[in-house]
């Protein structure tokens, strides 16, 4: 038998049991007369004792384990005379009577430890042995929890899990495919699915009424901390619903996750129109656990002689409070920070509401102190604030507010990752003018409903339609996102058509959607939460790596199975990938 009890069981209570663990060897410390060693595993630590006295060959074979061997031991259960109160096991020890080597570790890269020395690039080559720390553990279980809530909550309410392929033909959600050659057809290639969209449509067509799926999304697109190119969505589909019923059902669902999970009790989310959102904070995706809301300072700043004020779109701005006492040198570290070329700012305007009413701003020159009086009235700072504005286009100023605003957030501590407050971002625009391309791409996907009250500016002012769309977004984080379909026909060859595809393209790529809906496809809708960044949101994290098993990294590889490689000629051959370059080139 290799072991009666875990490394995380022992207690007070077991004192005088024998028992046999196996683990791995955390620590070996030689005292001596003493030898202690931690053995690990999944569930905790348990100190073994090794006394020279009563068993000199045991306790020199234990002083030779070195880090991560594998390891059992039998012996029996003592209460420690220095109890450790840190671990859960801290009041006992075994004094082992016998220990076998199960397998000898080489000397791992790093140590496998809480606050590890190892780096990311060594973590993540030896990703199996990071992955035997405490923190990753708990972040996987976290995943493993969050994923059977929502399995439990959504099977009481109907929901059916319906696995959907993943050679598939492209769908599109704004990224790039990752394709598959297909060796039976020559010359011709399957998309990953960047999501199941049309799959789950199709569902709906075939009466299946309430799906989900937990399942793997594939995107090629740029990566950040919180994008992975292969990524999980808990994906859903409704039957016979409006928006309404949508977002009651998944808000539901979130706050029950909360609930079992974290135990925290969360509110009803508040709504916010998207043009809100943009206005308010120029996101929209807005982190609404802090005020700072955006104050549009163009009323009264322009038109008043300064040139950088004068020509440009918007000037807009936000209070932060208390800290009118920012040194020179901090206020220039934030122009700087805004004129990076990730932020993009030309420059920083800032005015200070001094504890004694007086004002000091970067533009005193230009406007004198009841200018700035009215600055503060305009925006509501009060004595001991500092307003920051930029100037600009209203797009790009609202962007880098945006970063702005967060930015002195974090710095002023009020971006608590134990505090959630999630919202619904509603009435997205159905479209958005691509200038590189200088045409309208679906502002969430094709598949989206315009709002029925729209539907005649869709040819007059495409611009300005607003969908039956939707962002869950919590902590300034899009959690999940969905809408209400088009289930009609015509109308999605219409959507196509403003899309740019012609006819012969749309029934190319779509037309088995398109044919569907004309067998009866009932009126649906749904969304997808992005299964990762919920977990990282849970868990604390800003990054969705650390919740994924085996992650990628910045540049979409796998290095510890050293992923992308090249194949074998055999294999181009095979599937005839030189003749399809060479053809494609001809
Ligand atoms: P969308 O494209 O908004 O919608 O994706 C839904 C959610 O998936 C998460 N997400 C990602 N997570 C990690 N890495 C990525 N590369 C990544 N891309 C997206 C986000 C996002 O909110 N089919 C539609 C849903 C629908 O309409 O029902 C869709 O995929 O959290």
């Amino acid at each position: 038998m290799h072991r009666t009890h875990t490394c995380g069981e022992l207690r007070a209570e077991h004192a005088g049991h024998s028992v046999t663990l196996s683990g791995w060897v955390q620590r070996t410390r030689d005292l001596g007369g003493m030898t202690f060693v931690d053995v690990r595993d999944r569930y905790g630590l348990t100190q073994l004792a090794f006394n020279m006295d009563s068993n000199q060959a045991l306790c020199l074979s234990a002083r030779k384990l070195g880090r991560e061997f594998v390891i059992k031991a039998t012996g029996l259960v003592k209460i420690r005379e220095s109890k450790n109160a840190q671990i859960p096991t801290g009041d006992i020890e075994i004094e082992v009577t016998q220990l076998d080597v199960l397998n000898a570790s080489k000397t791992p890269p790093f140590t496998i430890e809480d606050n590890t020395d190892g780096g990311d690039d060594l973590r993540m080559q030896y990703r199996y042995l990071d992955l035997r720390r405490k923190p990753v553990q708990l972040n996987l279980m976290l995943r493993h929890r969050l994923s059977i809530e929502t399995r439990k909550y959504l099977d009481g309410v109907e929901f059916i899990e319906v696995e959907t392929p993943y050679l598939i033909k492209s769908t599109p959600e704004g990224a790039r495919d990752f394709v598959v050659p297909s060796r039976m057809n020559p010359g011709q290639f399957y998309a990953l699915p960047q999501s199941p969209q049309t799959f789950k449509q199709l569902l709906m067509v075939s009466g299946y009424d309430r799906y989900y799926q937990i399942v793997k999304c594939f995107r090629d697109e740029d990566l950040r901390a919180d994008r992975q190119p292969e990524f999980t969505q808990i994906d859903c589909e409704m039957a016979f619903v409006e928006q309404e019923d949508v977002l009651q059902t998944f808000e539901r669902l979130v706050r029950h996750l909360f609930k079992k999970v974290l135990d925290v009790d969360i509110d009803a989310f508040p709504r916010m129109t998207y043009d809100d959102a943009m206005e308010r904070y120029g996101s929209d995706k807005p982190d609404v656990r802090f005020g700072m809301e955006f104050v549009n300072f163009g009323p009264v700043t322009q038109g008043q002689g300064f040139g950088v004020f004068d020509n440009t779109e918007a000037v807009l701005g936000v209070v932060a409070p208390g800290c009118a006492n920012y040194t020179r040198k901090q206020l220039d570290a934030l122009t700087d920070w805004v004129k990076r070329p990730q932020i993009g700012a030309k420059g920083l305007v800032y005015c200070k509401i001094n504890e004694d009413g007086s004002f000091k701003s970067s533009v005193d020159k230009f406007f004198a102190a009841d200018k700035q009086a009215a600055w503060a009235a305009h925006s509501g700072a009060k004595a001991g604030d500092l307003i920051l504005m930029l100037s600009g286009d209203l797009n790009h100023v609202r962007r880098q507010l945006n970063e702005l605003r967060l930015h002195m957030g974090s710095a002023l501590g009020l971006r608590d990752p134990k505090v959630f407050k999630p919202l619904w971002v509603v009435d997205f625009p159905l479209l958005e003018w691509d200038e590189d391309t200088e045409r309208y791409h679906a502002m969430h996907h094709p598949f989206t409903s315009p709002k029925p009250e729209h539907f005649d500016l869709i040819d007059s002012d495409p611009g300005a339609v607003r969908a039956n769309a939707y962002d869950m977004v919590i902590n300034g984080v899009e959690i999940g996102g969905g809408s209400i379909r088009i289930h009609d026909k015509a109308i999605q060859a219409r959507m196509f058509d403003l899309l740019g595809f012609t006819p012969e393209e749309a029934e190319a790529q779509f037309g088995f959607l398109m044919n569907a809906f004309q067998y009866g496809a009932p009126p649906h809708g749904g969304l997808a939460l992005g299964f990762d960044r919920l977990c990282s949101l849970f868990g604390g994290s800003d990054s969705i790596r650390d919740f994924i098993a085996f992650p990628k990294n910045n540049s979409g590889r796998d290095v510890m199975i050293d992923a992308p490689s090249p194949i074998h000629n055999e294999q181009y051959d095979e599937l005839y990938l030189r003749s399809t370059a060479s053809e494609n080139e001809e």
